[in-house]
């Protein structure tokens, strides 16, 4: 092995993980400023009306009290909801209608605890249902895909079909928990704001504070995150109302959203109801296909989660129509959530297919593997690479499914029903246009620069890696300056995209210093990535779930989860695997335990909080495991990576779903599967 290929693929530990365990990595409300004061957002408590005024206790001690009667004008961003404190209408509830500034923290919440707020209440609709006479199919999905598809003629297809599969599955509201919550610290020096803010994209969030404040120089800093999941891929409204309060305070202002905020503040997963119709010949080759998802969005903002446009991709069929729908309510605007569109859609394709093969009385592996289509199914585009049915078949020897009784409710241990399930998994292979820079330190160390953000996953690692292989030198000399957005302009962490599209932007810079032997070289990728098709580029993977379910209380056990996974070349080992399992135990969370329960006549999530909104704890995590093949793709970027980050979450659910059917024979379509949902 020479030096240009030691590092990536290595297990390197996390660069900044003694500074994490140690307690000295500084997260963004740890910057503390002088003088600094406290900002309490105080939330709507209807979900549609007028505000008309404001009343402050006078008693209470705060600096100031902001509202859209005395808040200074803001330029309008892309995003509606950053317009804080601009206009008397309420369109959810949990919206901020006014912040309190105070002295400390308790200050300000006290303050806020006794505001009263004048409010014209107008009537609200928050329940999303397929028969609203409002419901409307939106001119495109996200992140700009047509709203829908279709070839052939599905309807006659099904008609014809001698088996047929046609249900309906709904997904919940799931919410956004990254374990540090959102949080920014904003101080102006004159006309420059400097920002310690949370966030997936530095770079991103200053541009969006210039345009609202109207100035030129924005600092944003985001050294170290705890995690976003996609709420912090753009600014959040924390972001604005920090600027905004230091602005008219003149001193620095932190608002840290409290855990209850995030619920309604910081973006969810919206809830889907999706119908699936699959026609199949006798032999399991399927004819037709037809995928329909309803989603919600907000009064504010089209948010239109891409829920059918994996099918899109992911099995042969001659016949085949996909579609989405939205319905406005007066709601919190539904936003980015690990693998949007995909982990929601996924559940009704993969758990439908579970059905097909149990009518088919097909080992639902077998079933996949006949459906393997030879290029994109829609379009034709030949895949970079695809090893999906390699996933499959080494996933099942790993996990041990091969002879496994297709009957369900068959096999007993005491107290305890076990069945075993699978589904399939993918993700989209993207990359989007960065600058890196990398310069000669002269003392044998090399530093690079590029605005990128480290959510935990270690991203910073793996650019040291990337970077020493480019360079030909160990990764101990290689210093790695992210997480500001004074540095070389980088694309959001998300979309599973950051190391390829980072990677790749120091890996040409580094290749052009060692070209030119200078002391600097910087590299813009924006030329190489206009270059690239967009279809055929995707990451595939495959999820095994052994689960146990109490016969007497209906409780649930996942006792084994395995991923097998076909993602390119995996850069670090560790992290990686990490990420896999991060995923797979997000989407065990998705099947069993997440869900934002709505109260209609509120118009809220009454379960806001970690108290009572379940995610899985360690105790619910038993036997889970992840590996990959050793995939070679030379077209996607010079690592030969594809993005691993979400197709964790992608399948994990479908696959826990069909073994709580394989045990005890009853299928939840309706998410999660509570134990009163068994019995
Ligand atoms: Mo992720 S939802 O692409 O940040």
């Amino acid at each position: 092995m020479t030096a240009a290929t030691r590092a990536i693929g290595a297990p390197l530990a996390r660069l900044e993980g003694p500074e994490k365990v140690s307690g000295t990595a500084k997260y963004a409300a740890e910057y503390r400023q002088e003088n600094m004061a406290y900002g309490w957002v105080v939330p709507s408590p209807v979900p549609h009306g007028r505000l008309r005024a404001v009343l402050a206790d006078p008693s209470a001690d705060a600096i100031a009290v902001l509202w859209h009667g005395n808040a200074p004008e803001l330029a309008a961003a892309d995003d509606p909801e950053l317009a804080v404190l601009q206009s008397d209408r309420i369109s959810y509830r949990g919206q901020p209608v006014a912040l309190v500034v105070a002295g400390t923290l308790e200050a300000a919440r006290r303050a806020a605890q006794v505001l009263q707020l004048d409010i014209e209440t107008l009537p609200h609709e928050a329940v999303l249902r397929t028969d609203h006479p409002e419901v409307y199919t939106p001119d495109t999905v996200n992140p700009g895909f047509p709203a829908e598809s279709s070839a052939g003629d599905v309807d006659r297809a099904l008609a014809e079909a001698p088996v047929t599969v046609d249900v309906t599955y709904t997904t919940p509201a799931l919410h956004n928990n990254p374990m540090e919550p959102h949080a920014t610290i904003a101080r102006w020096d004159g006309d420059d704001l400097t920002v310690y803010d949370s966030n997936q994209h530095p770079s991103g969030v200053a541009a969006t504070l210039a345009t609202v404040f109207g100035v030129d120089r924005v600092h944003v800093v985001t050294e170290h995150v705890g995690g976003g999941f996609g709420s912090k891929g753009t600014a959040r409204p924390n972001a604005v109302l920090a600027a905004l309060a230091a602005r008219v305070t003149g001193r620095p202002v932190q608002v840290a959203l409290p855990r209850q905020a995030m619920f309604s503040l910081v973006g969810h997963r919206t809830p889907t109801i999706q119908r699936i119709r699959l026609g199949a010949d006798t032999d399991g080759v399927l004819t037709a296909i037809e995928h329909q998802a309803w989603s919600q969005t907000s009064r504010l903002y089209e948010f239109a989660e891409q829920t059918a446009v994996t099918t899109r991709h992911m099995y042969a069929a001659p016949h085949r129509r996909t579609g989405h729908r939205l319905l406005r309510l007066d709601m919190p605007t539904p936003r980015w959530m690990r693998a949007p569109g995909e982990a929601p859609g996924m559940v009704g394709l993969e758990c439908a297919l579970d059905e097909l093969a149990e009518q088919l009385s097909l080992d639902p592996v077998e079933l996949r593997i006949r459906n393997e289509p030879h290029t994109e199914p829609e379009t034709g585009t030949p895949f970079t690479s695809r090893h999906y049915v390699d996933c499959l078949r080494a996933g099942a020897d790993r996990f041990g499914w091969w002879g496994r009784d297709p009957r369900p409710r068959q096999q007993r241990d005491g107290d305890w029903w076990i069945g075993t399930g699978m589904a399939g998994a993918t993700y989209p292979a993207m990359a989007q246009p960065s600058t890196a820079r990398v310069r000669d330190l002269a003392d044998g160390g090399f530093e690079v620069a590029i605005g990128a953000t480290d959510l935990g996953t270690g991203a910073r690692t793996i650019l040291s890696q990337i970077a020493a292989d480019a360079l030909g030198v160990p990764t101990g000399r290689i210093r790695i300056r992210i997480g500001d957005s004074t540095l070389p302009q980088a694309s959001v962490a998300g979309g599973s995209s950051g190391s390829a599209s980072w990677g790749w932007a120091v890996t040409e810079a580094c290749r052009e210093l060692r070209r030119t032997g200078g002391a600097e070289a910087v590299f813009d990728t924006t030329d190489l990535i206009a270059k690239q098709e967009k279809e055929g580029r995707h990451a595939f993977g495959a999820h095994f779930a052994e689960v146990r379910v109490d016969a007497v209380t209906g409780e649930i056990r996942v006792s084994r989860l395995f991923g097998m996974y076909a993602a390119g070349r995996i850069l670090n080992a560790r992290t990686a695997r990490s990420q896999f399992l991060g995923g797979m135990i997000m989407g065990m969370g998705m099947a069993l335990h997440e869900e934002g329960v709505l109260d209609p006549a509120l118009g809220e999530w009454i379960n806001h909080d970690l108290a009572e909104y379940h995610i899985p704890a360690h105790a619910d995590v038993e036997s889970i495991d992840a590996a990959w093949l050793d995939e070679h793709d030379d077209q996607l970027n010079p690592m030969g990576s594809k993005g691993i980050g979400e197709i964790g979450i992608v399948g994990s659910p479908a696959a826990i779903l069909n073994a709580v059917w394989h045990a005890t024979g009853v299928r939840v379509r309706d998410l999660p599967a509570r134990l009163d949902k068994i019995l």
